[in-house]
């Protein structure tokens, strides 16, 4: 094997946004997916609705199924990253321990806190599950019944409740490796 080919200067980017549930993460990494195919770089989405339905299908919402999830989600990622692809993934991922453990395994990864205070995801209640969670008839729903551990220095810090999408995108282009507004 040649001496020239060293993997880490094909390592993609992974960019990890967690927060709570209705905060924009699927928002901000689904438009963020688009811009990066639409500039020809090749990415890919992993985001908590399509993990579990198949990666992490059958798994529920206990700390040990989380960081299960969570742990299967950032093996993918280094798999994917190793081979050049940028990674955006989307998952409350809420244990702070968890995020350190699987994101130092990662040559290149950012924690991106995508951050809206609770009344304001109440308010969105984008799935109607804060409606539920509130009413308890939804155990253990992050942030109503169960913890949400913030980070406490991500790599970037988006309050969705104070910054519009195209403002969020223009902090995320960056740590992606998009330069210019595409489009
Ligand atoms: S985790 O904690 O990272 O494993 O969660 P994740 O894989 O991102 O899945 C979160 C989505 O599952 C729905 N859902 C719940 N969320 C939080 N707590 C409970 N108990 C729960 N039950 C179902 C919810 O729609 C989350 O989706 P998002 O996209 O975050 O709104
Ligand atoms: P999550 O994936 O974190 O559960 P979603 O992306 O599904 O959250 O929902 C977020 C909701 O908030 C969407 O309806 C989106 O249009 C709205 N929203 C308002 N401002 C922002 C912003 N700055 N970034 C992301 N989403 C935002």
């Amino acid at each position: 094997m040649s001496s020239d080919h060293h993997q880490s200067q094909y390592t993609g980017r992974v960019l990890w946004l967690t927060g709570l549930s209705g905060a924009g993460k699927s928002t901000l990494a689904g438009a963020l997916y688009q811009e990066l195919v639409s500039a020809g770089v090749r990415a890919e989405l992993l985001d908590g609705d399509g993990v579990r339905e198949n990666l992490s299908k059958g798994l529920g919402f206990s700390k040990a199924d989380r960081d299960t999830n969570v742990r299967r989600i950032g093996y993918v990622a280094g798999l994917l990253a190793r081979h050049g692809v940028t990674v955006l993934v989307s998952a409350i991922s809420p244990y702070a321990q968890t995020r350190r453990e699987v994101l130092s395994q990662l040559p290149s990864a950012y924690e991106i806190f995508v951050d809206a205070p609770l009344e304001t995801v109440t308010e969105r209640d984008v799935k109607g599950l804060y409606l539920k969670a509130l009413a308890g008839e939804i155990a253990h729903f992050t942030g109503v019944s169960d913890p949400y551990e913030a980070p406490t220095a991500p790599d970037l810090h988006l309050r969705t409740d104070q910054l519009s999408v195209a403002e969020c995108l223009e902090r995320l282009r960056p740590l992606a490796g998009l330069r210019e507004e595409v489009g």
